[in-house]
């Protein structure tokens, strides 16, 4: 496989590739973990042949979804370098990395050399501009009677206000690079078309402590403080006392202040139209 990218979409990911990035996905995972595991194990029934997750970022997911699904092989796949890397160095059995960017159609995994049955995606769909028609494209590419996973945010409440600030900077952000933060609602109403049946979708809570989101949230912040629209439309201090609120909330054990609700979308391609 050629880890050479071919072509750019020019999609916009912000939240980083960095160090701290990577350290954010791991608390990511160890929080959404439980929820994708249970989404993956009742919607796939029989080991796949070849699995692929998109936008694998350090691994995380590619290695649940091997776990969990039990592919011949997995096949992690994303844009970030350093992602990968960090990826591989701690690939199990049956995983591999490419480099691609996803959101060129079709994908330019050709080398892989076999059509998937299972694509996965979790935490990918708000980071790319047009996201019906790139996960319509994926779908097409998916062996007859394949399917295709997706989960993504529909929602978060919280009664903090740290965490309600920080929600509206960065979904503000998202927003100003053509993205959407809270981009569940928007797939769960879309109408797929070739030959795609809905199998799941619905939403699931998740309730992290307070101190995991304060972290991952924290995290994050440091990543994407400095993007253009952040610096120009809020001050250092703005963004240097809200960074001290939520890092003197990471130590909080408790659950309930904050909830996500996933959501999750399985969608089986089929032969013939429907
Ligand atoms: C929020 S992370 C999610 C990582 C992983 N799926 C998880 O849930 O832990 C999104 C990942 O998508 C990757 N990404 C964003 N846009 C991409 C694109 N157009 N092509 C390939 N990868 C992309 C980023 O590099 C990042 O690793």
């Amino acid at each position: 496989m050629s880890d050479e990218q071919t072509e750019q979409s020019g999609s916009i990911y912000s939240f980083g590739e960095t160090n701290l990035a990577a350290e954010r996905l791991r608390v990511l995972s160890e929080v959404f973990d439980p929820i994708s595991e249970a989404f993956i194990s009742e919607s796939v029934r029989s080991p796949p042949q070849l699995a692929l997750d998109l936008g694998c970022g350090p691994g995380f997911t590619t290695r649940l979804l091997s776990r969990i699904a039990r592919p011949e092989r997995t096949v992690g796949v994303d844009r970030s370098e350093a992602f990968l890397n960090r990826a591989r160095a701690s690939s199990a059995a049956r995983e591999e990395y490419v480099a691609a960017d996803v959101a060129v159609l079709p994908l330019q995994t050709m080398a892989i050399g076999a059509k998937p049955d299972l694509i996965y995606a979790r935490f990918l769909a708000s980071h790319l501009p047009e996201p019906e028609q790139v996960i319509s494209g994926w779908a097409k590419e998916l062996e007859a009677g394949g399917l295709l996973l997706i989960e993504e945010v529909d929602s978060i409440s919280t009664e903090v206000a740290a965490f309600d600030e920080y929600l509206k900077i960065a979904s503000e952000m998202l927003a100003y690079h053509g993205n959407e933060l809270f981009i569940g609602p928007r797939l769960a109403t879309t109408r797929w078309k070739d030959n795609l049946r809905v199998e799941v979708n619905r939403t699931s809570e998740v309730c992290p402590s307070t101190g995991q989101a304060a972290r991952m949230f924290s995290m994050n912040l440091a990543n994407w403080r400095h993007d253009p629209h952040v610096e120009a439309t809020y001050t250092k201090d703005k963004v240097e006392v809200l960074t001290n609120e939520l890092d003197g909330l990471s130590g909080f054990e408790e659950t309930g202040r904050i909830i996500w609700r996933l959501r999750q979308i399985s969608l089986r391609r089929h032969c013939v139209a429907i």
